[in-house]
């Protein structure tokens, strides 16, 4: 039976689907969808950087799931998808902890977070992730990779050497896919005018990580066609 990925869709199609998806779930929390909204005006083209609203709506429900106690984010932007994980954690008051390294991104996030979080719960690092990663003590039930994609083997193989994951916890990985482009050079239509380049780049770094991550004898692992792919981690 062939496999239902909503990657095959065109871009009109993705935009009918998702809003189709949001019109039909909860109202997303207002800290999620203004912070969306200004970096969606303040960022230009980048703002396809942050997580969309129908993922926000997807990171919720796993977060919610999973009740994690501490949370570690790498890659924040402007804090879209570490507003996610703040709302999901209301009630179990999760510590949340987030990386970026650009001043600018890093800022806006701040400025996110000053209106909407409370309790000092989001803590974010300004720095590199390796740097983030050597620094941080302790473990986390959810760590959520965003970052530099040439970077993503590093960090997990950190995270794990290290530890920082909980017995329970769950690693997720984001852009695991890079439009399908992991598979093969065939997989084009939707990736943005003049950036073929270096999304090929990406899926070349991407594809490794992925094959290290399923010959890894440590972790199980499930990717999934969701959104530009999420790869799920856990402990074996
Ligand atoms: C895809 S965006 C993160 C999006 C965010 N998680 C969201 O869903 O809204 C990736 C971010 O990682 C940051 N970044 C890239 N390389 C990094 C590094 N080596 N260390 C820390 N941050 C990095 C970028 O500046 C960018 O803001």
């Amino acid at each position: 039976m062939a496999d239902k990925c909503i990657l095959s869709s065109t871009p009109d199609e993705i935009t009918k689907l998702g809003a189709y998806c949001l019109s039909n779930s909860t109202p997303l929390p207002a800290s999620i969808r203004d912070v969306a909204a200004t970096t969606a005006s303040e960022t230009g083209s980048k703002s396809m950087m942050a997580c969309s609203l129908v993922q926000c709506h997807w990171l919720m429900t796993t977060t919610e799931m999973l009740r994690p106690k501490r949370v570690l984010e790498l890659g924040t932007f402007t804090g879209v998808s570490t507003l996610a994980f703040y709302e999901a954690t209301r009630d179990s008051l999760a510590e949340i902890i987030t990386v970026e390294l650009d001043k600018e991104y890093a800022s806006m996030a701040e400025r996110g977070f000053g209106k909407y979080v409370s309790g000092g719960r989001v803590e974010l690092l300004r720095m590199c992730c390796a740097d983030a990663l050597r620094l941080v003590k302790g473990q986390f039930d959810l760590i959520y990779i965003d970052a530099d994609k040439g970077g993503y083997a590093g960090y997990l193989r950190d995270i794990l050497d290290r530890r920082l994951l909980s017995s329970r916890g769950v690693v997720l990985v984001d852009n695991a896919l890079i439009f399908g482009l992991v598979v093969d050079d065939s997989f084009t239509s939707n990736v943005p005018a003049g950036r073929l380049e270096s999304f090929q780049e990406s899926a070349a770094q991407l594809r490794k990580f992925n094959e290290f991550v399923a010959s890894d004898s440590r972790i199980t692992c499930s990717l999934l066609p969701a959104f530009d792919g999420v790869m799920c981690i856990r402990w074996r």
